[in-house]
């Protein structure tokens, strides 16, 4: 085997390149971003993965992974190149597939001065069809190959979630290939069957069609989950003597539901749900369906973070003039990505009804920065927030949020008041120092 490469270097597909080095295969990374790629070369990952670092500097000092815009090198130097380049939303919320477009035509430019069988895969997310009726026909019309004989095309969608993605890639709880033809699914198969040795985990070979739908299905499925234990969560702040947290763990005590996914708090974010969701809608608009249940989970996400704003008040009256911290701006712990984060919400909802606000996150205050500018201060630790707040929101459940305790925050306090929304806190310990609401109790 020549090698492998990796087009489009995101977290999936640098996280991807960087385990396939790992695991001593020869890696052409390739990635447009000449600033990003310079960082990269000199081992600096442009955003925080938990272990990607160490991995790139092991990959690139053992000459296992070599970062290039060069695309030609990449398809020399492999026979499997995996397309994990970004799928970002219109402004309409449908697929943009630009980025799609462009590695299709480029890889199909390399293809045609490249001699021997090439393995194309798709593991960008795509809306069903794209891989059969957009990347195939350019693949063909620029290399002037035919797929099937002259190279393969499969679609093989990740379910990588952020800081968790070095794990997911070693150790997949499934590998679904989408073929264009069976001799693409046995290489691709065969691929993955030595990646993993022992270790192989469960493979579901189908379509192109079904792999593409499937993945959207997936992260529809997971958010509307946790939409569904939002709007109970909702519902138990409305009436004394209710827990959502003990509704989520007796439903989850049910194999049919399962515990995951059911953790109440100020909704999803980041660069999957959100856009997979209207991509996921808008797509079938177009096919005249119209996914009400997936549109309620995206209507109820829309506002769940604003529920924290109402709290603030409920807790301390009118937040004109008030001082607010908001702990947590990454949309999830460990990740500074801050895409579609609820904790952003939150802050402009607290700026629209007049308050100070202040921001602490242990990884995402740069990418903060980028977004808010001047219109909120910034904090150098979660206690430097809290310094003479009046009310402070718990955004993203990060540890060092949970070792806050009441005690702290009354201390610190001008109000000592707090809103747990993402309930990492025990509410019988804080309800006796602070002012306390936490989304799904009453
Ligand atoms: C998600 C999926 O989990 C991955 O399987 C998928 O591969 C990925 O999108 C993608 O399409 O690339 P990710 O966006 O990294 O991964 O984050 P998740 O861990 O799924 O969390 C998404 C959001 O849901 C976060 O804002 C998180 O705080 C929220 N969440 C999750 C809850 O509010 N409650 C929960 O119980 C679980």
């Amino acid at each position: 085997m020549r090698g492998a490469s990796v087009v489009g270097l995101g977290y999936v597909g640098l996280t991807m390149a960087a385990c396939l080095a790992d695991r001593g295969i020869k890696t052409t990374a390739v990635d447009i971003d000449k600033e990003k790629l310079d960082m990269l070369r000199r081992g600096i990952v442009p955003f925080y993965e938990p272990h990607l670092q160490e991995m790139l500097a092991k990959g690139l000092a053992v000459k296992a992974m070599v970062v290039t815009d060069n695309l030609e090198e990449a398809t020399r130097n492999s026979d499997v190149m995996f397309v994990t380049v970004g799928t970002p939303s219109n402004p309409d919320g449908s697929i943009n597939l630009d980025q799609v477009k462009a590695a299709s035509t480029g890889i199909g430019s390399t293809l045609k001065k490249t001699p021997g069988y090439h393995l194309v895969v798709i593991r960008s997310t795509v809306t069903p069809g794209t891989t059969e009726h957009l990347v195939k026909p350019l693949l063909e019309s620029t290399s002037g190959k035919s797929c099937g004989s002259d190279f393969g095309l499969c679609v093989n969608p990740e379910f990588l979630a952020e800081g968790l993605a070095v794990h997911g890639t070693m150790n997949p709880d499934r590998i679904i290939i989408g073929e264009c033809d069976k001799d693409a699914g046995d290489a691709l198969g065969s691929f993955y069957a030595s990646f993993h040795g022992q270790r192989m985990p469960s493979l579901l070979r189908t379509t192109p069609m079904n792999s593409e739908l499937l993945k959207y299905a997936n992260n529809a499925f997971l958010a509307t989950k946790v939409s569904f234990i939002n709007s109970l969560a909702s519902l138990c702040e409305q009436i004394p003597g209710a827990d959502v947290e003990v509704v989520a763990k007796g439903i989850g005590l049910d194999p049919r539901i399962g515990p995951l996914f059911l953790r109440a708090g100020l909704g999803w974010g980041g660069s999957c749900f959100p856009k997979d969701l209207r991509a996921l809608v808008e797509f079938a608009r177009a096919k005249g369906e119209g996914l009400p249940v997936i549109r309620s989970a995206y209507d109820v996400n829309e506002f769940q973070p604003l529920r924290a704003v109402r709290m603030a008040e409920h807790l301390i009256g009118s937040l004109r003039g008030k001082r607010v911290a908001v702990l947590g701006v990454s949309f999830k712990p460990e990740t500074d990505d801050t895409r579609e984060a609820s904790g952003l919400v939150v802050i402009h909802g607290l700026l629209r009804e007049g308050a100070e606000v202040t921001v602490y996150d242990p990884k995402a205050m740069q990418n903060a920065r980028a977004v808010l500018g001047e219109k909120v201060r910034y904090a150098r630790s979660a206690l430097e927030s809290i310094e003479g707040a009046d009310c402070c929101i718990v955004a993203t459940e990060w540890e060092e949020f949970r070792k806050l305790t009441a005690e702290d925050y009354a201390k610190r306090m001008r109000i000592p008041s707090v809103v747990d929304g993402r309930r990492i806190y025990d509410p019988n310990l804080f309800k006796s120092k602070v002012r306390f609401a936490a989304i799904g109790l009453a």
